[in-house]
């Protein structure tokens, strides 16, 4: 193992996502997001043997497609490492559903779990500054946006809550590649809020660019202005097997030399048979946060 983070260490910090789909990471599609993301928990609890997750929007988008609400995949996922959970939402039927999700988990006593009612952008001040964030506490933050909704700044706090030298809050981040241009030309008088989402009115320039060069760009800024070691955009098509429109992106921004080796293997996980639990935990648990 001590070799293949050597190998990750030497690769370039950032990769176009086109290096992804040949390496068939591409294949990866909408119904699969959230198994890839708790899958993606489980293998860095594995190495960090705890943690705190946040998921700034975190109601369920299709409550009634079984396996697909991240919140529920990620605090339900075996082994229960995680003690931090904080789950925010805009939306008061949203609220509900994660107020019910709690009230069924039965280690309450063990886990903190805390359900905020609220615009992300504001909720993540009350986050940030419950003192449950600590310099060596292995955060990963889920933005799983509808478009326009997290502002910059937002993502500013989140990657500058930390002190330098220690690792960085984990983003994973959605970019609505496939209908970003429309929502854009869209925004005739109300600019701010494209303001707010880029954090300047640099954002007309990206009306022209290719969803795939707008998501180079902004994985480019997530390493270059909010310091990120490793950031890589991967691309989510329509259709199974790699196929079909790029649909969104996710953006994945860490300061952990194996983070793409683990969203790798994440992938893999969820699209084909699963590796041996005991396997994984010999591989990775020589591994330190
Ligand atoms: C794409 S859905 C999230 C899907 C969810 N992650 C899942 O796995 O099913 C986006 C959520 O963001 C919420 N939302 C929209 N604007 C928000 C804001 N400013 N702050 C917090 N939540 C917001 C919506 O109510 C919605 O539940």
């Amino acid at each position: 193992m001590g070799e293949t983070i050597e190998m990750f260490e030497e690769l370039p910090v950032q990769h176009p996502p086109h290096s992804i789909s040949q390496s068939g990471l591409g294949a990866v599609w909408t119904q699969h997001k959230a198994q890839l993301i708790a899958k993606y928990i489980y293998l860095f609890t594995i190495i960090t043997r705890h943690g705190a997750y946040i998921d700034g929007f975190a109601g369920p988008k299709r409550k009634e497609l079984q396996d697909s609400w991240s919140a529920e995949l990620v605090i339900n996922t075996e082994p229960r490492r995680l003690r931090e959970i904080f789950l925010c939402d805009i939306d008061p039927a949203k609220i509900s559903a994660l107020n019910s999700l709690v009230a069924q988990q039965g280690d309450q006593a063990e886990r903190h779990y805390q359900v905020l009612s609220g615009d992300f952008n504001e909720c993540i001040v009350q986050i940030l500054g419950s003192g449950r964030i600590k310099d060596k506490t292995a955060t990963f933050c889920l933005i799983d946006q509808f478009s326009l909704q997290c502002h910059w700044k937002t993502l500013e706090a989140i990657a500058g809550h930390k002190p330098e030298g220690s690792k960085k809050i984990e983003i994973f981040y959605f970019l609505g590649t496939s209908w970003l241009h429309r929502t854009l030309k869209g925004l005739t008088k109300n600019t701010d809020r494209a303001d707010q989402w880029w954090g300047n009115g640099d954002w007309n320039e990206l009306v022209t660019d290719s969803g795939e060069k707008i998501a180079i760009r902004l994985a480019e800024r997530f390493r270059d202005e909010l310091g990120y070691k490793y950031v890589k955009p991967y691309p989510i098509y329509h259709s199974e097997g790699g196929t079909g429109k790029v649909m969104f992106h996710m953006i994945h921004a860490s300061d952990h030399p194996a983070a793409h080796e683990l969203m790798a293997r994440a992938h893999r996980n969820v699209t084909q048979a699963p590796e041996l639990a005991e396997q994984l935990e010999l591989e990775l648990s020589t591994l330190t946060y």
